[in-house]
């Protein structure tokens, strides 16, 4: 009786990447992560900056960090997801600590703050302006904040209406996704099925969509001075038309 009933469980819905911790790396195999790292540290060294110590608010499984310290800065890292630090730290990266975006523990600690690969747009509006204000706090004078998004472009063109299915030889990974344009939020099931043919972890994720205008201003509000909007991984002016845009906010010498 109690088997049968165990049997017909569906795990519960976890929160995003909590379920797909041990598996993020393979998903994520197509990603330069290298190339970021590069692009980062052109940045920094484009604003002459003396940058010891980055911060990567939402570092996932550590990727970026590992090869940013490869250029010789003090790199540490934090998520919401305690699956995901594990799994960092199982790679051998260590210098992560778990804490949310909503609330930064963080003050005057980091010459650069990262945000990256999405990572903000999983904040609601309402977090948005509180996020901006408190990087702001997290980073020294002079300091800087990168963070990306991609635009409302990009998610019409790839992610509405998209589904996907990989396969490993004990694994197979489904992801579908919907864009729901009144209310700016992509959708994201991910379904992971283990060597059993049984569901592992069913995950929904949510994107908000902003503007580039609405994520300038809030900057704005928040107290950085100089703002830039960057054109996918190049320095060129990026804008609604762009795919991915990253935004580099500085914050004054004191
Ligand atoms: C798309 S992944 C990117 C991870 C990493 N930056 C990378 O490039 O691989 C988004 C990450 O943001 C984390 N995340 C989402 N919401 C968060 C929050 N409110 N506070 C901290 N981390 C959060 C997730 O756990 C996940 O690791």
């Amino acid at each position: 009786m109690i088997r049968s009933l165990l049997a017909r469980l569906r795990p519960l819905p976890a929160d995003p990447y909590d379920g797909l911790a041990g598996f993020y790396d393979r998903m994520m195999s197509h990603v330069d992560y290298r190339g970021w790292a590069a692009f980062v540290h052109e940045i920094i060294q484009g604003r002459a900056l003396q940058a010891a110590t980055v911060i990567d608010a939402g570092c996932g499984t550590g990727t970026l960090m590992s090869w940013l310290r490869g250029y010789g800065y003090e790199v540490y890292g934090f998520d919401r997801s305690l699956p995901m630090l594990e799994a960092a730290g199982g790679k051998g990266i260590g210098g992560t600590f778990q804490a949310d975006l909503k609330d930064l523990p963080l003050a005057g600690s980091a010459d650069v703050l990262l945000c990256l690969y999405d990572t903000i747009q999983y904040l609601p509006p309402d977090a948005v302006p509180r996020f901006m204000a408190q990087a702001y706090g997290a980073v020294r004078g002079g300091g800087m904040f990168v963070f990306d998004v991609v635009t409302e472009r990009h998610v019409k063109e790839f992610w509405d209406g998209y589904s996907e299915t990989d396969r490993g030889g004990s694994w197979r990974c489904s992801r579908k996704g919907w864009y729901d344009p009144e209310r700016r939020i992509q959708h994201t099931e991910i379904s992971l099925f283990s060597g059993n043919r049984r569901r592992s972890c069913k995950e929904h994720h949510r994107q908000f969509i902003y503007r580039l205008d609405a994520l300038a201003a809030w900057a704005r509000e928040a107290g950085w001075t100089a703002a830039e909007c960057l054109h996918e991984f190049t320095f060129q002016p990026g804008s609604e038309d762009s795919g991915r845009v990253h935004f580099l906010l500085q914050r004054e010498e004191p």
